[in-house]
């Protein structure tokens, strides 16, 4: 189809870099927020006012509303009508609601999608996607960005000194169904942001090893986004069209951001996906433009340990946040309706996975969505006020949540402290879950998982940071699979091993730099003289066949052909591809450098969580008494007073060590304290974490 002949404007330059952290206005609320993306575009007025008592009952405090706006606001002929939105406005400001305010551009309306069918996304075999589900837009379309544009000046002129409005939500998951788009307008824009990152041809044939099957350019405009190929696709082009994607997106933020900020001194996010099942986006890069960081989080059953899952989003959208607390947008109160079976929770499991993520540093608790939808896709994905009404179990555990949440009001501003990092990245998951690779068995986040979970379940708190940041602070640094590292990120981890940080490295990093290139002369390239390993060749093995290790630890799926050049073995392949060589290695520091492990195999769990143990040990960091897969415990702390948070997902009671103030029941703990089954308790104490 005929994509928009015109070249994109350039973006103005105050556009194209973040605002300065110091002029953002932060988020401010009284206590730990509770909320809910709330659509009255759904619901007859009289359904509103309801709803807005209800609303207060539940305690709720902090309302997302114009998500999907557009459409309600906008007509054909440009004409914009406010009246409903004025009205749910105020009668939130009249309960003393705080209004998260959405630009409603997260889905162009048909009028705008029939007039300008340009705007839609291309998918990687060429074809179209047509409007009637959601987000139908190239993230590159600048007339997509004008329209988008024009609405959120307007929301903002309006709104954008409201008392009510808390804090600004732009558009919505952006790049949750449409980031990776392959129409004639994203193409032109993908070869600009090559233009600029490359800078020559030559560079970029370089930098994508086009020497290979033939695929010299010679010029910009013989270069494709990466469709769909009879073979499998250049790696170095593919990870690039991440890159620029995750960016075009960004731009697309930027702009709608700059448009309120000349309108509003109120805080403007976005709310993340940072969740097991999309990975398009490198929120790495984009963290520094949100004044306060959002996540959304749904539990996802097709995983292993789903909760665990949600404990690493939850940590990892902390590092994004740099370390301070971070809202949750989304949740859900029950089942999602987008999963292949979608779970019911449990009783008692809204609390625990609530109170999970204000545990790990979540100063607000969301909710998609406020009231049940009686249509559309959504209609049976769980809310606040499910279709059965008010007379239901779930509604009397969203007022009991709401009141436990009231109760934790002066947790809200207080930090978690780790001892351990762990790296992440969104660059190297692109790069190391290619279409040709060592196996197909084994993917990046499951790696990541399965080293957190170690960590998880033996309670020790992790900080998730990015590859390339300070991690000299810390008593042990892990590192899962981390395929792609650039020097940078690389000579990070040198530095803070020196400096006495121990690291515990897997299998499949360091093997590549930026540009997905071999650093040759034996893996993992980037990190050979810190581990003192080096390894031949990889020999993974097909699945069901077990690999055993001389200590008796099992494995699976992946050997490394490894020699010790400068560490200790600790255990070796007593069967497999690399019977006889070293599985597991350590490099002793000397001088106060810290101990570099190496594991060069798949472990079951059992002996992965006996090796993240002994590292743990070695490296002094703490672990929390009574933690277990069943128990998660962490802290937060103001510097004067810490917050326990004891989840305990399991059958029994536990009994911990504990002296101050209960908040979730009120009551003073003076030695001991018992957890009930499935229970949550939260114990102010009087002491430093
Ligand atoms: C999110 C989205 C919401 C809703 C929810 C359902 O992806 O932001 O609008 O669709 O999922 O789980």
């Amino acid at each position: 189809m005929d994509h928009h002949a015109t070249t994109l404007a350039p973006i103005p330059p105050e556009q194209t870099e973040p605002a300065p952290t110091a002029v953002r206005p932060r988020f401010q609320h009284q206590g730990i927020a509770f909320g809910c993306d709330y659509n009255p575009e759904q619901w007859d007025p009289a359904v509103w006012r309801e709803d807005v008592v209800l609303m207060r009952e539940a305690g709720v405090d902090l309302v997302a509303i114009n998500i999907f706006g557009w459409a309600d606001l906008q007509g054909p002929d440009g004409a914009y009508d406010f009246a409903a939105l004025d009205e749910v406005i105020e009668l939130l400001h009249a309960a003393g609601i705080r209004v998260n305010l959405g630009t409603g551009t997260a889905s162009p309306p048909p009028w705008l999608t029939t007039r300008h069918p340009e705007i839609l996304p291309v998918v990687e075999d060429g074809t179209t996607r047509f409007p009637g589900g959601r987000q139908a837009w190239c993230p590159s379309s600048p007339t997509f960005r004008r329209y988008a544009l024009e609405l959120v000046e307007a929301v903002a002129e309006r709104y954008g000194g409201h008392p009510a409005v808390a804090v600004w939500h732009v558009s919505n998951e952006l790049g949750c169904h449409n980031a990776l788009c392959h129409c004639d307008e994203s193409t032109r824009a993908f070869r600009r942001w090559l233009r600029e990152r490359h800078g020559t041809i030559d560079e970029l044939n370089r930098a994508w090893g086009t020497s290979f099957w033939s695929q010299r350019y010679t010029d910009w405009d013989e270069i494709l986004t990466p469709k769909l190929t009879l073979s499998s696709r250049n790696p170095g082009q593919m990870l690039d069209f991440h890159r620029f994607s995750s960016d075009e997106l960004l731009a697309h933020y930027r702009a709608e951001a700059e448009a309120i900020r000349r309108r509003s001194a109120v805080p403007v996010t976005t709310n993340f996906m940072v969740t097991a099942h999309i990975r398009n986006l490198d929120y790495w890069t984009w963290a520094a433009d949100m004044d306060v960081v959002a996540n959304d989080h749904y539990l996802d059953h097709r995983l292993a340990e789903p909760r665990t899952e949600l404990a690493f989003a939850a940590d990892l959208t902390r590092g994004l946040a740099g370390g301070d607390p971070w809202l949750l947008m989304e949740h859900s109160t029950g089942s999602v309706n987008w999963q292949p079976v979608n779970l019911a929770k449990e009783p008692g499991q809204l609390l625990r996975n609530t109170l999970a993520h204000v545990a790990r540093g979540a100063d607000a608790v969301c909710f998609f969505q406020w009231r049940a939808s009686l249509q559309g896709s959504e209609k049976f994905h769980s809310a606040l006020l499910p279709h059965a009404g008010t007379d239901s179990a779930l509604w009397r555990e969203v007022l009991e949540l709401g009141r436990i949440v009231g109760a934790l009001d002066e947790v809200a501003g207080t930090r978690v402290r780790a001892e351990v990092a762990l790296l992440f990245s969104w660059e190297s998951w692109w790069a190391s879950d290619a279409e040709t690779r060592p196996t197909h068995e084994i993917e990046y986040l499951d790696q990541v998982h399965a080293l957190y979970g170690a960590l998880h379940d033996l309670g020790v708190s992790v900080d998730v940071v990015r590859p390339g940041a300070d991690l000299t602070g810390y008593r042990l640094v892990v590192v899962p699979g981390l395929y792609l590292v650039s020097d940078e990120g690389a000579a990070a981890l040198d530095a803070a091993v020196a400096s006495g940080t121990h690291a515990l490295v897997t299998f499949y990093s360091g093997i590549v730099d930026e540009h997905d290139r071999v650093r040759p002369g034996g893996y993992p390239g980037a990190w050979r003289d810190l581990l003192g390993v080096r390894v031949e060749e990889f020999a993974p093995v097909l699945p069901g066949t077990p690999i055993a290790l001389e200590s008796g630890a099992a494995a699976s799926l992946w050997a490394d052909r490894l020699e010790t050049t400068d560490a200790a073995i600790i255990d070796r392949f007593a069967d497999g591809p690399a019977a006889g060589r070293p599985a597991v290695t350590r490099r002793d520091g000397v001088d106060g450098a810290g101990d570099a492990w190496y594991l060069g195999t798949l472990l079951e769990p059992d002996d992965l969580l006996d090796l993240v143990g002994r590292a743990v040990e070695r490296a002094g960091a703490a672990s929390e008494p009574g933690a277990s897969a069943d128990v998660e415990i962490t802290r937060r702390t103001d510097g004067e007073r810490t917050w326990r948070f004891v989840v305990n997902h399991g059958a029994d009671p536990v009994e911990l060590d504990a002296r101050g103030t209960e908040l979730v029941t009120g009551s003073d703990v003076d030695g001991r304290i018992v957890v009930p089954a499935g229970g949550v308790r939260v114990i102010r104490e009087e002491a430093a974490a």
